[in-house]
């Protein structure tokens, strides 16, 4: 524990989701809840823990054989549609290789056939290497969107991808269906570090991912007819700033696109020799 803590590899930042694929400023609830207001444990209850004060949470991953699957996740008891969904990750500090920490939304607990998602997937690395951040869309059950960048620093709030919704027939954008946010940590030793061709180094386990601050600004949902169905000038989700990136937004996002970026699956014509169709939407209107 003591070798995680003072690494200076640890990185922290804010990972923040935007459902409507749009950036806004967020005034934090600041409301302090215990863990079992909002989340529960999706697997291996017993490799998660949260500090005395209950407000940071840990999920570690070992090579616990005895475990059907190593490696831990929680889930929001709630789903929500649009907003601003932010949490503060410490991830796996060190040699981190072949260990995914994932932030994602999804709108069912598995891997349904059905489902809408947004990933951020943090693929580690070994000491002193750059972790990666890869981030794909799935809609109706189809993925294949992925983008990766480098991770070398990060400052809160800068636009990292910009996911348009176009609002026609066929979209390619998961609004519809509501998600529950997922946090969790996995082995990934055969595709995440170089393709896979660096493993887990488990005489290094514990892994352990730290989160807090836990933060939403959106539309919960409730069945059967949910506020948030259908556009009003009332919440700050339908007003135009939450629809468009600032100007400084853009100059961020155009310096990330030009430096950090390293696979772009819209310029991957050998995967798709007819690229998506939303790869040619602009992201500034
Ligand atoms: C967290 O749980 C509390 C208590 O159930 C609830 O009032 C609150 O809306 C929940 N927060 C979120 C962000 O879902
Ligand atoms: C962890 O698992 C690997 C692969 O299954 C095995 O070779 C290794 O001995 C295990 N290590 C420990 C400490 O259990
Ligand atoms: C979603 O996928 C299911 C299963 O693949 C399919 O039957 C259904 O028609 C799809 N729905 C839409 C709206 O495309
Ligand atoms: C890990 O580091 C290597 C060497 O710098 C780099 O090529 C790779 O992209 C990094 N990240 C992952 C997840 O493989």
């Amino acid at each position: 524990m003591e070798r995680r803590a003072s690494s200076m590899e640890i990185l922290l930042f804010t990972a923040t989701l935007v459902a409507a694929a749009s950036c806004s400023s967020s005034q934090a609830a600041g409301s302090k809840s215990s863990f079992d207001d909002n989340f529960s444990i999706m697997w291996s209850e017993d490799h998660f823990k949260t500090s005395e004060d209950g407000q940071i949470w840990y999920l570690s991953l070992d090579n616990d054989t005895e475990a059907f699957e190593s490696g831990c996740g929680f889930q929001t008891k709630q789903r929500y549609r649009f907003g601003w969904f932010s949490m503060k990750l410490k991830l796996v500090g060190g040699d981190s290789a072949g260990v995914v920490t994932a932030y994602y939304m999804c709108t069912e607990n598995g891997a349904g056939p059905e489902r809408d998602e947004l990933d951020f997937e943090f693929l580690g690395n070994r000491s002193g290497q750059p972790y990666l951040i890869q981030t794909n869309v799935y809609k109706n059950g189809t993925g294949g969107r992925e983008m990766r960048h480098m991770l070398c620093f990060f400052v809160d709030k800068v636009p990292v991808r910009v996911y348009k919704n176009a609002d026609y027939a066929n979209n390619f954008f998961p609004n519809e269906k509501p998600m529950y946010l997922f946090s969790s940590i996995w082995n990934a030793d055969d595709w995440a570090t170089r393709g896979g061709l660096e493993k887990t180094n488990w005489k290094n386990a514990p892994f352990v991912s730290s989160y807090k601050e836990f933060n939403v600004e959106g539309c919960q949902w409730e069945d059967p007819y949910p506020a948030c169905v259908s556009t009003t000038t009332k919440n700050w989700w339908d007003q135009y700033e939450a629809w468009h990136l600032s100007d400084d937004q853009k100059m961020d996002f155009a310096w990330i696109q030009r430096n950090l970026v390293i696979y772009d699956y819209c310029k991957d014509t050998e995967r798709y020799p007819k690229l998506p169709e939303e790869c040619s939407l602009s992201p500034w209107e």
